[in-house]
């Protein structure tokens, strides 16, 4: 049975990979390619549909993408969103111009409901707005089906060709029925049945490292992550013993982090592949013994980690293939998509390229977070494994505020896991997007029993975020705060103080260095 394909070409804009993700949501395979991807190539992959995504360029522009004409004339429904719409209207014989305003944000939009793409949309509907450029005129045949005061073609159609185009994005969350509009674009427009699901993709991405990887050797850095762990079982099923998943416990791990880790992948686990553990904790001991600026101790800590893993690979000798979890976000906050460059991340290109590898294989590299978890649970990967909080690269290294010891590491280890254990027994943990205890650079004077002590004060993190580009400060209740305080300080050698840290992201980031 021939797979239902929706067709995503890029034409620049920040959204590409979202609305693929909306699509699939409606169950249905999608693939974004560049909007040059050429016409006879299209009409071989045979999509129900194609939409055409936004984009930064006006359509005048010397470099404004375009399509050929042809493709409005293949008999596939397209949906052109933003720049996608105005090219359509453009190129089919409409005019485009300069907004008297560029709208930008949420905006409400009448909409022609007896569209077929707003089908149990409401007249009145909240859309996510973000252009400069609008259509002024529609081309002959089409209808206006959509308006906003300052937009006159705020969504326009030809439904006997199955062309649509919607000025705003339907792919956002602030466009309130967007998921409708899609859902009504690919259901009932394109004619998909919908019967597309993450063990799909988890076949599909078998089939595809089986045939990339024959009988090569792959590698893969395992840091029991979620989106490492899932790689690793992906290529786990794919090709069995050619893999060899390397961990490095860089000594910087959560309290019994590396053994879970060695249970669930090592020998007396569940999958079928090689594993290394290399218990490098010494080693980046002695490192980082002495060095106390943040900066200085991330690129120590990731210098070593390539090291470490270097020589393993050399071990192992002549591996073709190098196996990273890279998601989608990863891939956008790096630059590497097309879009504008946000952040530079610390998982992308972390890895040698100094040993030998013929390929990379990226096979999460379109999936966002909670896609790589469902595909995760496919997998058959334990719960905790799947759900496991973001834990930066550089662990504990950046959660030690100053100097990294063996002994601080002991008492942030055991700090957290209490403060982590609390949280779950209390019930709070669930929404929150990350919680963890750091340990201060700062001691104080205390006193316990009788005595008087000079240690250090542990400092406990709540944070509730959608993005982890901000954040806020969780509001934890404060028996629970006071209950791990308690325990902290009963059990914690070392330290006498806890605090909670109530700073917001920005200013504040949400690890501490
Ligand atoms: P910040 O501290 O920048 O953290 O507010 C935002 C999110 O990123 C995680 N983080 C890292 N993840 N390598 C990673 O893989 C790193 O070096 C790193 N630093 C921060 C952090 O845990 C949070 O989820």
């Amino acid at each position: 049975m021939e797979r239902e394909l929706v067709l995503v070409l890029d034409f620049g804009g920040q959204y590409n990979q979202l609305i693929a993700r909306r699509v699939r949501e409606c169950n249905v395979y999608c693939e974004v390619h560049p909007c040059t991807l050429p016409v006879d190539r299209i009409k071989q992959m045979r999509p129900k549909g194609i939409i055409f995504t936004g984009g930064p360029n006006s359509v005048y522009g010397e470099e404004a993408p375009r399509c050929p004409v042809e493709m409005f004339a293949l008999g596939i429904p397209i949906l052109g969103i933003c720049y996608g719409s105005q090219l359509m209207a453009y190129m089919l014989g409409g005019s485009v111009s300069t907004a008297p305003v560029s709208e930008y944000g949420k905006t409400e939009v009448e909409v022609d409901t007896a569209s077929r793409l707003f089908e149990g949309v409401t007249e009145k509907t909240v859309c996510w707005m973000s252009h400069t450029d609008y259509i002024e005129t529609a081309p002959a045949e089409f209808v206006v089906t959509a308006r906003t005061p300052v937009c006159p073609v705020a969504a326009m159609e030809f439904a006997k060709k199955n062309l649509y185009a919607v000025q705003f994005h339907p792919e956002v969350m602030h466009t309130q029925q967007g998921m409708q509009m899609l859902s009504n674009f690919v259901r009932n427009i394109c004619g998909c049945k919908g019967d597309w699901k993450m063990d799909s993709f988890v076949e599909t991405a078998i089939h595809q490292i089986r045939e990339q990887v024959g009988d090569g050797k792959v590698l893969c850095a395992l840091s029991g992550g979620v989106d490492s762990s899932v790689a690793a079982v992906l290529l786990s099923k794919a090709v069995g013993r050619q893999l060899t998943c390397v961990f490095v416990d860089h000594g910087l791990l959560r309290k019994n982090e590396g053994d879970e880790v060695e249970a669930v992948f090592g020998p007396k686990g569940q999958y079928d592949l090689n594993f290394v553990r290399v218990n490098a904790q010494e080693r980046f001991y002695k490192k980082l013994a002495g060095v106390e600026e943040p900066e200085a101790k991330r690129k120590i800590i990731g210098e070593e980690f390539i090291r470490v893993f270097e020589e393993e690979a050399k071990k192992i000798g002549s591996v073709d293939f190098l196996v990273q979890g890279t998601i989608y976000p990863d891939v956008i906050e790096s630059g590497l998509g097309k879009s504008a460059v946000i952040k530079s991340h610390h998982n992308v290109g972390g890895l040698p390229d100094c040993v030998d590898f013929k390929e990379i294989i990226e096979p999460l590299r379109l999936l966002f977070k909670d896609e790589v978890r469902k595909a995760g649970l496919e997998l058959g990967i334990p719960k905790h494994l799947v759900f496991r909080q973001p834990f930066p690269g550089p662990g504990l290294g950046v959660r030690i505020v100053g100097e990294v010891t063996a002994d601080k590491v002991r008492m942030v280890q055991d700090a957290d896991a209490i403060y982590r254990e609390e949280l779950v027994r209390a019930g709070c943990d669930e929404g929150l997007g990350q919680y963890f205890a750091a340990l201060t650079n700062m001691r104080s004077v205390g006193v316990m029993g009788d005595e008087r002590t000079y240690d250090y004060a542990v400092a406990l993190r709540a944070v509730v975020t959608s993005d982890f580009m901000t954040a806020e400060a969780a509001q934890i209740p404060f028996a629970v705060l006071s209950k791990v305080m308690n325990r902290v300080i009963n059990e914690v050698k070392g330290v006498n103080r806890v605090l909670y840290d109530l700073t917001s992201k920005p200013p504040g980031t949400i690890e501490f260095e």
